[in-house]
């Protein structure tokens, strides 16, 4: 697998898959590893538990942290009885707003290019109360039992303010237009109200999905410790370098002061960057002079680390009765709170999904008294889609069309809303070869026509979409190192490794570009000294290490060359006639023509060759329309006494350009169908309208998806490479969730002819 087929050399091709350029040959799978399925490198540490995560790592003298967590919505706290906490057994300190050090509000994300904060609120700074659930107090302790039963001891009295908890106060409060990183979600093209109110049939319906908790297996921790002035963080993230940069600005750091390291996350989706714990912690090390362990307990991930906010989605389709589209309208409202940025953008899938001349596509929102909210896998998407793709179920309903046929009947031949040409859009021959997998054609096309006893059986489709992104600033260090008469490569990227297999995605594409074998590769990431910043996403973080590695491969042949001298067989050759292959360098046009790396170093006398390049910019993201996509097609029983709903079959058919490693890659796959299947089904946090509590913070009352409720999920693709980017991949991290809700809900209309538009489908909603 990894030293076989070693097939005829391409030429490389410097930056050439920027706009207007011919793929990277890395796509001609040269080496045979893009594309070979790869099992994870750090499985084995993984399964045998030798892989340290975040709350494992051990400090000398550490202290443990507890957090108390405030109780009204609003307001100040107007007294503190710490007395019996303070005496409690193996407390060190009791930190509140009165005696934690000074510090700087972290900046919120998208207010500037480094910033990770969920809220630009002051952490625990102050006497006042923003949410229900703000952590209000740090206990430390000589063990975790210790600090978590003084905790229990602390008690508060607040003054309350006026704060709005309910829904409908939210809105009578005011209604804003929504902007996401700072732009307005809003797309006028043509007229859509009149092209609706002149259309043959019309669907025009309000969609609602419920807020969302972040419930990654691992749950939120830091270990901390202040070393010669600077501070050490072993962390669990998905950012980083930014994360490390905010840190540093609230403590008053230089950058180069705050080391953070995450070598392994148990589950991010979103959820694992900078958040209340790590600050504390870090301040609580800093007052008691001690390294900190903080660890947040299940329900302390419902209190303080953000999820997905509830949506209200207006979709409205005019169409022909031959199902042209007249008019798409996709509007709605999103809740966050007055100190984030983050509205659910329930809009962004709809900019490029279908071919109506006719587009209002808007997201207002108001401002509750809530925890704030974040990114949750496929922000915006995971949600629009259930809208959407349910209003197109229902358009088919109405006019009596296969809704496959109706959304091919809507294929777009450019981005209907930016007019830009797709890079790479497959999703026809996606939908055909999904629907010859699953069988489609034995769907019933009335609702309620397959029965099996008390069971009512249906089929139901949707289409998913995730954008192509590649954020600027991905960097990579190649070091190569003699290692005997051989050589090994020491790849190191600022990026980070959720467990969907990025580490070893990376080892894959730099044995790859560098004509070495996977096991001379070691990859090194999740440390916030190695040059460059990418982060885990925006599904986007493998676009970047690849375009990183490709320029810091570029940069390690020209190094290399120099080296060669007067008496290589490569004497005289610039970097654009020579390729790696099989451990070295050969000519282009003369492939005999190459010497290996070890003798290039070995002749130059030198033990090691280290380079450092950065990516090009992400140019193609100006050029095209940039999407991964899906079509989704879901079984489902329905039990006509209970309600009971259960998924019995599912398929993903996906186009996502090139699959680097379809190992990893079926996996990441299948957890975001497994996710969806949570948003569609089960998933929702109750949200006390009285008081602002979270009242369900634990794994007994929130649900998702266990084994028994996930069938075998089949996934396909179309494997078709995308000229424009890097290594002819688009992202596959948030792909999967987007669109299986409105699959599952389509299927238990098309069982049962109930079309439920509030998630999640819940019995009480079909009986
Ligand atoms: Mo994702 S919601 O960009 O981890």
């Amino acid at each position: 697998l990894v030293q076989g087929a070693m097939a005829k050399l391409v030429p490389l091709a410097p930056d050439s898959w920027i706009p207007g350029g011919v793929p990277d040959p890395l796509i001609a799978r040269k080496h045979g590893l893009i594309g070979a399925p790869v099992s994870r490198l750090d499985g084995a540490l993984k399964v045998k538990g030798a892989a340290r995560f975040a709350a494992e790592f051990v400090f000398d003298d550490m202290a443990y942290a507890a957090l108390a967590y405030a109780t009204i919505p609003r307001g100040r706290i107007a007294g503190i009885d710490a007395a019996a906490a303070e005496a409690a057994p193996g407390v060190v300190l009791v930190m509140t707003h009165r005696n934690a050090p000074r510090m700087n509000t972290p900046g919120v994300f998208g207010s500037s290019p480094t910033a990770v904060g969920p809220a630009d609120l002051p952490i625990l700074q102050d006497d006042r109360i923003h949410w229900n659930g703000q952590p209000i107090a740090v206990v430390l302790a000589e063990t975790q039992e210790q600090a978590d039963h003084a905790a229990s001891l602390l008690c508060f009295t607040y003054e309350a303010d006026p704060s709005t908890t309910t829904l409908a106060g939210a809105k009578a409060d005011g209604i804003e237009q929504g902007l996401f990183m700072g732009q307005p979600l809003l797309n006028e093209i043509g007229d859509a109200d009149a092209a609706l109110a002149a259309a043959p049939h019309r669907v025009d319906n309000l969609y609602r999905t419920p807020r969302h908790t972040h419930n990654p297996i691992e749950p939120h921790a830091a270990t901390i410790a202040w070393i010669d002035g600077g501070l050490v963080l072993h962390d669990a993230s998905q950012m980083v370098t930014q994360q490390a940069q905010t840190i540093a600005d609230v403590f008053d750091l230089e950058t180069d002061q705050v080391r953070l390291s995450s070598p392994y996350v148990g589950g991010g989706f979103g959820s694992k960057g900078l958040w209340d714990h790590q600050i504390l912690g870090a301040a609580a090390a800093k007052l008691s002079g001690r390294p900190v362990r903080i660890t947040l307990s299940r329900e302390g991930v419902y209190r303080i680390v953000g999820g997905r906010t509830l949506t209200e989605q207006r979709v409205a389709l005019g169409a022909q009765a031959d199902g042209t589209l007249d008019a798409l309208i996709h509007t709605g409202l999103s809740i966050m709170t007055p100190h984030n940025n983050m509205p659910e953008p329930f809009i962004l899938g709809s900019r490029a999904a279908y071919a109506a001349p006719n587009i209002t596509l808007q997201v207002n929102v108001a401002k509750m008294t809530m925890l704030a909210n974040t990114f949750m896998r496929a922000p915006g998407e995971s949600v629009g889609t259930f809208a959407l793709e349910s209003a197109i179920d229902e358009l088919a309903v109405d006019l009596g069309m296969d809704p496959i046929a109706l959304r091919i009947r809507n294929e777009p031949d450019k981005d209907p809303t930016s007019g830009l040409p797709f890079s790479s859009r497959h999703i026809v021959e996606a939908w055909r070869a999904g629907a010859e997998r699953f069988g489609w054609a034995e769907r019933s096309a009335v609702p309620g026509g397959r029965t099996d006893g008390e069971w009512q059986i249906g089929m139901g489709c949707a289409t998913g979409t995730y954008p192509y992104y590649r954020m600027p600033g991905a960097a990579a260090r190649i070091t190569l190192i003699r290692d005997g008469g051989d050589v090994r490569a020491k790849v190191e990227v600022a990026a980070a490794e959720m467990g969907m297999g990025t580490s070893t995605t990376t080892a894959i594409v730099a044995a790859e570009r560098l004509g070495l074998p996977l096991d001379r590769i070691e990859v090194g990431y999740g440390d916030s000294l190695i040059p460059g910043a990418i982060m885990a996403g925006g599904s986007q973080q493998t676009a970047a290490i690849g375009a990183a590695v490709i320029a810091a491969h570029n940069a390690l042949v020209a190094e290399l060359l120099k080296l060669a001298g007067n008496d290589s067989p490569l004497a005289g050759l610039s970097p654009d006639d020579v390729g790696s292959e099989d451990g070295g360098l050969a000519r282009l046009d003369d492939p005999a023509m190459r010497e290996s790396y070890a003798s290039i170093l070995a002749r130059a006398r030198r033990d090691d060759l280290e380079v450092t390049a950065e990516a090009s910019p992400p140019l193609e993201l100006m050029h095209w329309s940039m999407h991964s996509h899906s079509a989704i097609f879901c079984e489902v029983r329905v039990n006509s006494v209970t309600g009971e709903t259960r998924v019995s079959r599912i398929l993903g058919s996906f186009d996502c350009g090139r699959i680097l490693n379809p190992k990893t890659a079926r996996s990441q796959f299948r957890g975001g169908i497994i996710m969806g299947l949570g948003m569609a089904l089960m998933e929702e946090t109750q949200f006390d309208e009285r008081n602002g509590r979270i009242m369900n913070p634990s794994l007994a009352e929130y649900h998702v998806p266990v084994h028994l409720d996930v069938p075998e999920i089949d996934v396909i693709w179309t494997d078709i490479a995308d000229p424009h980017t890097p290594m002819g991949a688009h992202g596959i991290g948030e792909i999967g969730i987007t669109g299986v809700a409105a699959a599952v809900a389509n299927a238990v209309y098309n069982a049962t002819g109930k079309r439920i538009r509030d998630l999640p489908i819940t019995l009480d909603k079909l009986l």
